[in-house]
C-alpha cells in the first residue's frame, strides 16, 4: 500500500517539476486527519525556497488516479494528509491475499550478508551477552533471508583462549597419567572424550579460581595455551575433545531455542594463518612494532577520544582477540564475497569493533564490506544486576529454557489452557510458550536498551508478551477450524462496514513497511509493536463482528477471509521472531 501511494505521489511530484525522492508516503501519526501522509512538499519547497502550503496544493492537483482517495487534505505548514476509499482498501486486501509474500517485495539488489551471532565459548558459561546476541542475531539472519539476501550465518566460538590452557592444567592435575600430558608420546590418541559436559562444567569454575588464587597456576594456564596454539599434539588432541564435547552440548541448547547457524567455526580455525598475515601487514607497511608489541595504529586526527591502536601480537609472543577478528575479515570479504557483516555482540565491546573496523579498512581487508556492530544492552535480573538462574553462579540456557517452560505450564494451569490435552501435547506447548516468552521480553524493546526479565510479567498470557501474541495466533486459528467445521469458507474481501473491520484492514497494510525498517535499522522491536497492536486491533475486530453468527453470507466469508489473513501475518512475524505457533491451546 505505501508501496502504491508513494509511486502516485512519485508522479506528481515529477510532474510538478519537483525531485521524487521527496515523495515518500509514511503511515500517519495524526490518524483523526488522514490515514497516511507525506512531508515531502516541505523537504521540496525548502529546496527550492517557495512556499510549501503551494507546492503541497500544486502536488495535489497532479494526483493521478483521484478515484482511490476519499479525502486529501493539507495539514500546518504543508503536509499531505490522505484517505483511501473502503473499495481501494478492500481490494489492496484481496491482493495481499493472493500474494504468497503478503505484499512484501523482495530486495532488488540481494547482497551477501555474514551474521556473526551467538559467539559463546567452549567449555566456559554462557552469559546473557551470549543469550541475548543469539535471539537478536537469529531474527536477523531470518529477516535479511525473508528480505532475499544470500545469509551465511557464523558462530564464530571462543575455542581458543585462556580457558583452554586452564583446562588443560586442571584435568593434568587430576589424571596425569592420560597419555595428552606426556610431551615424548607419538601418538595416536584415545578416539574418545576424557571428559564429558558435566565434568567441563564442573571443572572450568575450579580451574579459573584456582588460578585467580595463585599467579604460579595462572602463570602454567597460560603457558599451556601457548602450547596449545604452537601445537603440541597431546595439547591438540586434548583441546578437540573439549571442542568436540561442547559444540554437541551447544547444539543441543541452540537446538531447544530454535536456532541453528550456518557455519561453526572457531576462533582457531583461523590460527594457521595469523603469522602470514601479520607478515604481510608487516611487509606492506600496515603494521608496526610499538613498545615491542605488533601493532595497527587506528587513529584519526577527527576523534575526539583516543583510539588506542589495534594490538595483532603481544610483546612476548601471542595473538588477541582482535588479531582473529582482522583475519576473520579477510576471509569473510574474500571466501564469502561478504557485502555486509553484522557483529551482534554486547555494546561493551563497542571499542574493540571500532578498532578492527577501522584496521581492516586500513589494511584493505573489509574491500566494499560494510561492518556493522549491532551492539545491544544487558538484560537484568529483578534485582537490576545481570540476570542470573536462580541457581546463582553462571546461567545455563538449559536451566533457562527449562524455567521458562516451567513457568509456562504455570501459567496455564491458571489459565485453563490445554488443560485436557495429553501430558506430551501439554508440554509441548509449554515449550513453545516458554521460548516465546523469553524471545519477546528480549526483542520487545529496542535493542540497545537494557531491561529486566521478570519472568513473572513476561509469561502472562495478556498484555504486551510472547504468550499473548501466541494466544491470538492460536485463537485464530481455532475460530477458522470451527468455521470450517460448520462448512464456511473464505471468500473475497468486501469494502468495511464497520470501524473496527477497516482498522483492521489499514494495520494489514503496514506488514511490508515495518518488515522493511525493522530489517534496514536491525530492529527487531518494530516487529513486536506492529504483531502487539495487530492483536489488539483483531480482538476489537472479533468483539464487534460476529463472525460466525453473522447472517449475510458474503459478508461472513469476507470477514473469515480477512480471518485468515490477520493469521498469515501473525505467522510470518511471529516465525521471523523465532516463535512457533502451537496448533492449538
Ligand atoms: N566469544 C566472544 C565473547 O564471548 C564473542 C564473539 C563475537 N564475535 C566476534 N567476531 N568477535 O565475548
Amino acid at each position: 500500500m505505501i508501496g502504491k501511494l508513494t509511486a502516485l505521489l512519485s508522479q506528481a511530484f515529477v510532474s510538478c517539476g519537483l525531485d521524487p525522492r521527496h515523495s515518500r508516503v509514511i503511515i500517519s501519526d495524526r490518524p483523526d486527519l488522514g490515514q497516511f501522509q507525506c512531508n515531502g512538499a516541505l523537504a521540496a519547497a525548502k529546496a527550492l525556497k517557495k512556499n510549501p502550503r503551494a507546492i503541497a496544493e500544486a502536488v495535489i492537483a497532479a494526483l493521478p488516479d483521484r478515484e482511490i482517495f476519499s479525502d486529501i487534505s493539507i495539514a500546518g505548514a504543508g503536509f499531505i494528509n490522505l484517505t483511501i476509499t473502503d473499495e481501494f482498501l478492500a481490494s489492496h486486501m484481496r491482493e495481499m491475499t493472493g500474494d504468497g509474500r503478503l505484499g512484501c517485495l523482495k530486495s532488488s539488489q540481494p547482497k551477501n550478508v555474514i551474521v556473526d551471532f551467538g559467539g559463546p565459548n567452549v567449555a566456559k558459561p554462557m552469559h546473557v551477552g551470549h543469550l541475548r546476541s543469539t535471539i537478536i542475531g537469529d531474527c536477523l539472519q531470518r529477516l535479511f533471508r525473508f528480505m532475499g539476501d544470500n545469509v551465511t550465518s557464523d558462530i564464530h566460538l571462543g575455542d581458543w583462549g585462556l580457558q583452554m590452557g586452564m583446562l588443560i592444567c586442571e584435568l593434568k592435575r587430576r589424571q596425569p597419567e592420560l597419555p595428552y600430558f606426556d610431551a615424548s608420546h607419538a601418538g595416536p590418541y584415545p578416539g574418545e572424550s576424557p571428559v564429558t559436559i558435566d565434568d567441563l562444567e564442573e571443572m572450568y569454575p575450579v580451574a579459573s579460581a584456582r588460578c585467580k588464587g595463585d599467579e604460579n597456576e595462572m602463570e602454567a594456564a597460560r603457558a599451556a595455551t601457548a602450547e596449545l596454539q604452537q601445537g603440541r599434539p597431546g595439547y591438540r588432541a586434548l583441546w578437540g575433545h573439549f571442542v568436540a564435547v561442547s559444540v554437541s552440548a551447544l547444539k543441543s541448547d541452540f537446538g531447544r531455542l530454535g536456532v541453528s547457524f550456518d557455519l561453526w567455526r572457531g576462533e582457531s580455525y583461523y590460527n594457521d594463518r595469523l603469522a602470514g598475515m601479520i607478515e604481510g601487514l608487516k611487509a606492506g607497511g600496515h603494521a608496526q612494532v610499538s613498545e615491542g608489541a605488533i601493532v595497527v595504529p587506528v587513529s584519526s586526527p577527527s576523534d575526539k577520544k583516543e583510539i588506542p591502536p589495534l594490538i595483532l601480537e603481544k610483546s612476548e609472543g601471542g595473538y588477541l582477540y582482535g588479531t582473529t577478528d582482522l583475519a576473520t575479515i579477510e576471509e569473510r570479504t574474500g571466501e564469502f564475497h561478504a557485502d555486509l557483516v553484522l557483529y551482534v555482540v554486547d555494546k561493551r565491546q563497542h571499542l574493540h569493533f571500532e578498532q578492527v573496523f577501522r584496521a581492516a579498512k586500513i589494511v584493505s581487508f573489509a574491500r566494499n564490506a560494510e561492518l556493522e556492530h549491532i551492539a545491544f544492552g544487558t538484560m537484568n535480573g529483578t534485582d537490576g544486576k545481570p540476570f542470573k538462574t536462580r541457581a546463582g553462579g553462571v546461567m545455563k540456557l538449559k536451566d533457562l529454557i527449562a524455567m521458562v517452560t516451567e513457568n509456562a505450564l504455570e501459567r496455564m494451569r491458571e489459565n485453563r489452557i490445554a488443560e485436557d490435552f495429553d501430558e506430551s501435547e501439554r508440554q509441548s506447548i509449554a515449550r513453545q510458550v516458554g521460548i516465546a516468552t523469553l524471545k519477546f521480553a528480549d526483542l520487545g524493546n529496542h535493542r540497545t536498551s537494557d531491561y529486566v526479565f521478570d519472568v513473572a510479567n513476561f509469561s502472562r498470557f495478556e498484555g504486551r508478551t510472547g504468550p499473548y501474541l501466541l494466544y491470538t495466533a492460536v485463537r485464530i486459528k481455532s475460530i477458522l477450524r470451527r468455521a470450517s467445521d460448520e462448512g464456511l469458507v473464505p471468500g473475497p474481501i468486501l469494502a468495511p462496514t464497520v470501524p473496527a473491520e477497516r482498522e483492521l484492514m489499514l494495520n494489514l497494510c503496514w506488514l511490508p513497511e515495518k518488515i522493511r525498517n525493522a530489517t534496514a535499522e536491525r530492529a527487531p522491536n518494530y516487529l513486536c509493536d506492529f504483531i502487539y497492536t495487530l492483536a489488539q486491533v483483531f480482538s476489537r475486530f472479533y468483539q464487534q463482528c460476529h463472525i460466525l453468527r453473522e447472517e449475510d453470507p458474503a459478508v461472513q466469508s469476507s470477514w473469515l477471509a480477512l480471518l485468515q489473513l490477520c493469521l498469515r501475518e501473525l505467522e510470518l512475524v511471529l516465525s521471523l521472531l523465532g516463535m512457533e505457533i502451537p496448533e492449538r491451546m
